[in-house]
């Protein structure tokens, strides 16, 4: 409420948010956590709570008109449709350069995910976090962040046998037929649910194509684990339609946070203003950037350091798809979960996830989400004529990432004699590189705060979420912002407190 004073505010209810969340909790402190977007967890009148990704609605975006699909061609088409301004799950949020897709509600990015859990190679932790000690995260937080997840493997004799991995394991023969390693990766889907809804027995949910706009069934997000864990101490309270508009140090002691409370068309019906004793940034990498450039460059924390905004990527996301032979069908059915993938890091630089095209029809394509090693960072900075944090990415700054990938693809394309699909991002065009799914960095660990998250200058304040990651982890990222998250509130914990 207005005017209000809590012990510990966290900005935001990802995976940093959570883990925040839970851990203050079951230390005894109470926690108030602001989520911009919605709960999520009132169904619509067609009873469900999200739309699949064939129909999208207004659940679909976050205040857009039209869809954005991340996919956005169709056999040359374009796919998007006009939709109601709405509060939806995903944000495909726009900059100069590229498009970042976050999730918005209670749950960030867990809501709308593809949930694999993916644990780096220990090998190339060095080059992800190298301020961390690799034995403390191998050994107990990496650990701690996959039971905390409920992460796991699908069982291979079953993969070998369902139409709905048909996908999969073209993926497989090809990469192995070139030579490429390929691993089962773990998610945070349950694979007894799924085989209940390839037995059907359940309402379908991964094989409804539910992905991107939530997952009304099998998926644990964070709702499911941390969030469910952190409300259960009774210690913690979640404001969803609220978003932190300032943080700044109040004059009895403590922060002084405002608060916009919104409406499903994103308007602002009420502002709030309440003190806290500590203030966690959870927003996500974007949001957590945005928010602390923002507050350091018009005067309300002028006293960040200079770190701050810098050292943003995109974990070298790009996709593309290729076009395989007739009798190489990738199924009409197709598991919206992915849970495999085609490690080529140590000698190519890229990690290539076998994703789903669950369209409903036989397209013949493989289609792929690649992690690569690109090298290039951006910066946010306040951009004081527009009022707005910009992002200095460019779309040239994907070439690396395109070359990673190739390494990958072009070798398995001459071994198959096939060719890339040139219909899913345009009208001839091969590579989707016009977004990440990955944001990471923009408040880098060790740089613009210590090695705990603490943003020093102002006692009392933390980032605790992707934007603590100088930009990639090699593979798909929640598992290292968890584990991380779980490294830094036992010590903020046990030394802070
Ligand atoms: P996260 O973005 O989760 O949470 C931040 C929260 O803060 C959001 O709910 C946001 O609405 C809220 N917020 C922002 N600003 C605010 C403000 N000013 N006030 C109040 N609230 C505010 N990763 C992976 O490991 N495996 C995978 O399979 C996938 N797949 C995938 C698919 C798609 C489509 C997307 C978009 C993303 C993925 N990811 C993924 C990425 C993963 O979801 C992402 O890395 C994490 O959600 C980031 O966690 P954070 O805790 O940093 O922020």
């Amino acid at each position: 409420a207005n005017g209000a004073h809590v012990p510990v505010l966290v900005i935001g209810t990802g995976y940093g948010g959570s883990v925040a969340a839970l851990r203050l909790a079951q230390a005894g402190v109470d926690v108030h956590m602001v989520e911009m977007g919605m709960a999520w967890d009132t169904p619509g009148s067609d009873g469900k709570i999200f739309c699949n990704t064939r129909e999208p609605d207004y659940r679909s975006y976050w205040l857009r008109t039209r869809t954005k699909a991340p996919l956005n061609y169709f056999l040359g088409f374009p796919i998007d449709r006009d939709i109601p301004r709405y509060t939806g799950v995903l944000d495909a949020e726009d900059f100069s350069g590229i498009t970042v897709y976050q999730g918005r509600g209670v749950g960030g990015g867990s809501l709308v995910n593809g949930g694999m859990a993916v644990t780096p190679k220990r090998a190339n932790f060095p080059s992800i976090l190298p301020s961390v000690n690799p034995a403390e995260m191998y050994d107990t937080y990496y650990p701690r962040a996959n039971a905390g997840l409920g992460a796991a493997t699908v069982d291979p004799a079953w993969f070998d046998s369902t139409d709905c991995y048909q996908y999969a394991r073209v993926g497989r023969k090809h990469a192995q037929r070139s030579g490429f390693p390929f691993v089962f990766v773990p998610d945070v889907y349950d694979w007894t649910y799924m085989q209940q809804e390839a037995a059907g027995t359940v309402t379908k949910s991964a094989l409804a194509g539910e992905i991107l706009y939530g997952n009304n069934h099998g998926k644990k997000s964070l709702q499911k684990t941390y969030l469910a864990q952190a409300r259960a101490t009774g210690r913690v309270a979640v404001s969803p339609l609220h978003k932190v508009t300032s943080v700044t140090p109040a004059a009895s002691g403590g922060y002084t946070v405002v608060i916009d409370q919104l409406n499903t068309n994103g308007d602002t019906t009420a502002t709030k203003t309440v003190t806290a004793d500590r203030v966690f940034f959870a927003a996500g990498s974007v949001g957590t950037s945005k928010l602390l450039v923002r507050l350091k460059a018009t005067g309300a924390l002028p006293n960040l350091n200079d770190e701050v905004g810098k050292g943003w990527g995109d974990n070298g996301n790009v996709m593309c798809g290729r076009a395989n032979h007739l009798w190489d069908p990738t199924g009409a059915l197709q598991s919206a979960i992915p849970c495999s993938g085609i490690d080529n890091w140590s000698a190519g630089g890229a990690f290539a996830e076998v994703a789903p095209l669950p369209t409903g029809i036989e397209t013949y394509a493989s289609f792929y989400l690649s992690i690569t090693n690109n090298p290039n960072r951006a910066r946010f900075s306040w951009n004081a004529a527009t009022g707005t944090v910009d992002l200095s990415w460019q779309t040239s700054w994907k070439q690396p990432a395109i070359d990673m990938a190739k390494t990958i693809f072009d070798k398995i394309n001459a071994k198959e004699g096939t060719i890339y699909r040139t219909d899913l991002f345009g009208v001839y065009k091969i590579w989707g590189d016009h977004l990440t799914y990955h944001p990471l960095g923009g408040a880098v660990l060790n740089k613009a705060t210590d090695n705990y998250g603490r943003l020093t200058a102002y006692p009392g304040l933390y980032v605790i979420d992707g934007a603590l990651i100088p930009g990639n982890t090699s593979v798909n990222p929640f598992v290292t912002i968890t584990a991380l998250a779980e490294r830094n509130i036992e010590r903020i914990i046990a030394v802070d407190l």
